[in-house]
């Protein structure tokens, strides 16, 4: 039995155990600072007030983001999973409303080149956070390292976020550029659906929106819809200060409200991925299996 073989029986397994494969939502952007982390926290309260179970994962590798934001500091992180032998949910921190979440820190560089007897550990113990969570919400760093395309062409489900500053539409375009020129990049198992952020009105929202669109059709063919419009909102930026998620420090603010229509909109739009980018494990293995 090969490797690519193992891991496929561990993730078959777990899904013939267990209840569907937890839902797995990836939050990127092109340029850095546009809103990301506040997308994944705050679609992590909303999809509680859904009644989900959520996990957030920050793979923001070195920068901490979810842990600021939330004002808690994790005790663990992955590469204590990895190598110093704590299993899936002593790494898990609890956060405000029973958000969990779980900080990458140094395991994520280390996973293109994990030996056999780590990654097997490693799949089997991400295969039980697709037990204990109905949607994982992964923050990615910003920008077109090779590491975040890595973590995107291993996703079905990708949040793409950007503001309405040209800069940053440029540079979303850029970023699907990449990938779609990733050797592993596939278009039809890949939902791409933008969140616009900061912006001034709707129409403007659906004018970015609109642009992004007309030549990511031109040029790259991949389909990309709108998911959301989320306004500037000075409160947004107080509760950031405050380290506590606009959604539950000011719910009535209108940021918050559109994070709780992106949530809504997002449980009526779920995708259905492939088979072996299913729940957190499939995503674990198809990324670490492409790498070798
Ligand atoms: N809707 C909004 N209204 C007003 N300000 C916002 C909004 N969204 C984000 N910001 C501002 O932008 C800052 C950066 O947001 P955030 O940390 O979520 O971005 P990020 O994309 O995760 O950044 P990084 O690339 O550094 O990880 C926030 O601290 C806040 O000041
Ligand atoms: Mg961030």
């Amino acid at each position: 039995m090969d490797q690519a073989e193992g891991l496929r029986n561990i993730i078959k397994q777990s899904a013939i155990q267990s209840r569907p494969a937890a839902r797995v939502i990836t939050v990127t952007s092109g340029k850095g600072g546009v809103g990301k982390s506040n997308v994944s926290i705050n679609l992590a309260v909303q999809f509680r007030r859904l009644g989900k179970k959520v996990i957030i994962f920050d793979a923001d590798f070195g920068m901490a983001n979810i842990e600021v934001m939330f004002g808690a500091i994790p005790k663990h992180n992955l590469a204590d999973l990895i190598y110093h032998g704590k299993n899936i949910r002593e790494i898990i921190t609890m956060g405000p409303m029973d958000i969990g979440f779980i900080s990458g820190g140094s395991g994520i560089a280390s996973l293109s080149n994990l030996g056999k007897d780590y990654i097997d550990y490693l799949i089997k113990n991400l295969a039980e956070l697709d037990l204990l969570a109905d949607v994982i919400i992964i923050d990615t760093g910003a920008g077109i390292s090779d590491a975040v395309l890595e973590f995107l062409v291993a996703s079905g489900e990708i949040l793409l976020v950007t503001t309405p500053e040209p800069t940053s539409i440029t540079d979303s375009y850029s970023l699907l550029k990449a990938l779609n020129r990733h050797p592993k990049f596939d278009r039809n198992n890949t939902a791409i659906k933008v969140v616009a952020n900061k912006v001034g009105s709707f129409d403007e929202g659906r004018q970015l929106y609109t642009k992004l669109n007309a030549v990511v059709n031109r040029y790259l063919k991949i389909p990309l819809m709108l998911i959301g419009v989320i306004p500037e909102d000075h409160e947004l930026v107080k509760a950031v200060m405050q380290q506590m998620p606009i959604s539950i420090q000011n719910p009535n603010a209108k940021a918050a409200q559109a994070f709780n229509d992106l949530a809504t909109a997002l449980a009526t739009n779920a995708t259905d991925p492939v088979y072996h980018k299913r729940g957190m494990s499939g995503f674990f293995a198809s990324m670490i299996r492409g790498n070798r």
